[in-house]
């Protein structure tokens, strides 16, 4: 078994003139130049259906990157039988033959497509060069060689033998007999590849479907893994319409799992219909969700106030607050207030806010019409109440692309929705407290929403920071002292959240590929 480096993936600088920035800067002007074909793939066989989908640039929604088809039903119920068939011989694959495929698909995505990668990431998805490259480079090589590092890990655990001249115990790792179903999101590539391709590494065979708006860059990540050797039939690539899906795979009795990333209610329907179902299957389907957050920066009267508008611009407007682990909402005390607004506003003035083929974008568009409305809903209501102020940005124009300022609202009320309901867009609500009040602000963190995905606290004042650490002990899957709340590394800072945030299964840590596992104890007496 190959001995797999430990080490994350070097992030690289893009300077001008440097052979990476050449290489990507040809492969954008060719892909932005075309209408990429990509048909479903179930087992070695290519499908195209009538219903036909594109993908377009979000900073520029005329055109078109990717024409794609959504499999029907019967093709979904293909798809499954091929599945369940392939997934008999794939468990039977040699540990150490599946890590081989992992780390060559991974030596690929570092190497000759990096650069495909990262363009399909940042016309496809509107990522700026930094944002596409922690994704779709670093991020997502992560995931392959990490977690096969951590499953090649978990084989050197072997239960006690009390007297192994009469008795050998083991343990092997299986897959579930069945299929996974992957379901996942535009927001990050590497989250696609990390959904369908884990659950494979372990021995099940799955079900993909990709996001729409994430489709080119998620096709990329399957045609390398096919190049790695990775089996046909292991994963399929099967774009589709959300409930077809959804009602053809809990519908299915060989339903092992599903792992998804999206929305609170796509969840809650999925688990629902999978309850409804509980008495079909052969196995109990495992569920493993990560779904939204409401994250926080909460700053201590003691903060730096220089690193609090730094992390909160980062965290909060960095690919548009489009990330999960984004910050949303921020308690900011009277006394530090007007230091954080005048660097905040300041900071908001210099943003720039363009197309990702100007490599000096600080952002660009939001990913499509239904995200830009949602988005601007909060806007205009930001307007039109009188607890909301915008004190930067607010301003919203899709004519050519889907963009929205970043934007920043003050609000009286620490229950108006701005503060409580996840917005996923570029922006920050501020509530201001009385520096006395800090318990009553700190009892509001965990209480005024449901979820619970990442925060952040800012302070000098050690006591604090302790007794933060424990009254916020609830409120964040991943918890931030004196940083953002965003930007956690695969093996580093293991990710997900729990309460409405999801099942909290931590994607990138040594935990996540066991939980795909079927373990089998082998109790052997001579
Ligand atoms: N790894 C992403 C972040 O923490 C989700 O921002």
């Amino acid at each position: 078994i190959p001995d797999f480096p430990v080490k994350n993936e070097p992030v690289y600088g893009y300077m001008k003139g440097s052979p990476e920035r050449k290489e990507l800067e040809d492969a954008l002007n060719k892909m932005s130049k075309e209408t990429r074909d990509v048909p479903i793939v179930i087992g070695d066989k290519e499908f195209k259906t009538d219903n036909v989908k594109y993908q377009v640039m979000p900073h520029n929604h005329k055109e078109k990157i990717a024409k794609f088809y959504y499999a029907d039903q019967k093709l979904l119920q293909k798809a499954i039988e091929t599945a369940v068939e392939t997934q008999k011989k794939w468990d039977r694959t040699p540990i150490r033959d599946r890590l081989n495929i992992w780390e060559k698909a991974a030596s690929l995505m570092a190497g000759r497509y990096r650069a495909q990668l990262n363009a399909a990431t940042m016309l496809g998805q509107a990522k700026t060069i930094i944002q596409a490259e922690i994704d779709s480079a670093a991020e997502l090589i992560d995931f392959f060689r990490l977690n096969a590092f951590f499953l090649k890990e978990a084989h050197k655990y072997q239960p006690i033998s009390e007297d192994a001249k009469v008795t050998k115990n083991s343990m092997r790792y299986r897959g579930i007999d069945g299929f996974i179903a992957a379901v996942s999101p535009f927001n990050f590539t590497a989250i696609g590849g990390n959904l369908a391709y884990t659950p494979a590494l372990i021995g099940n065979s799955v079900l993909w479907k990709p996001s729409d708006t994430a489709l080119l860059s998620n096709w990329i990540i399957f045609q390398i893994c096919r190049e790695a050797g990775l089996p046909p039939g292991v994963v399929n690539f099967v774009p589709a319409d959300g409930p077809v899906f959804g009602d053809t795979i809990t519908a299915s009795k060989h339903l092992a799992g599903i792992n998804f990333t999206g929305s609170v209610p796509t969840f809650t329907r999925l688990w629902t219909q999978v309850g409804k179902n509980i008495n079909s299957y052969v196995n109990f389907p495992r569920l493993i969700g990560e779904c939204g957050g409401k994250n926080y920066h909460f700053v201590h009267p003691t903060a730096d106030p220089v690193s609090v508008v730094h992390g909160t611009i980062r965290s909060s407007f960095e690919f548009c607050g489009q990330k999960c682990s984004a910050c949303s909402r921020m308690y900011v005390p009277e006394s530090l207030w007007p230091k954080i607004k005048d660097g905040l506003i300041e900071k908001c003035s210099t943003l720039k806010i363009g197309d990702v083929m100007e490599f000096d974008s600080f952002t660009s568009a939001v990913i499509d019409d239904k995200a830009y409305k949602r988005i601007k809903g909060y806007i205009d209501h930001a307007k039109n109440s009188k607890n909301l102020k915008i004190i930067a940005g607010g301003k919203c124009d899709d004519s050519k692309g889907y963009f929205i300022e970043p934007t920043i609202v003050v609000s009286t009320d620490p229950l108006d929705k701005i503060m409580t309901e996840e917005i996923f867009g570029p922006v920050l609500s501020i509530y201001v407290y009385k520096d006395s009040d800090v318990e009553k602000t700190l009892s509001l963190v965990g209480s005024s929403t449901v979820f619970a995905l990442t925060g952040a606290v800012f302070a000098k004042d050690q006591a604090f920071l302790k007794h933060a650490l424990e009254e916020l002990k609830m409120t964040a899957g991943n918890f931030y002292i004196n940083d953002k709340s965003t930007g956690s590394v695969v093996g580093q800072q293991p990710f997900g959240g729990s309460r409405m945030s999801g099942t909290n299964d931590k994607a990138g840590g040594p935990h996540y590929v066991l939980r795909w596992g079927n373990p089998q104890a082998i109790k052997e007496t001579f």
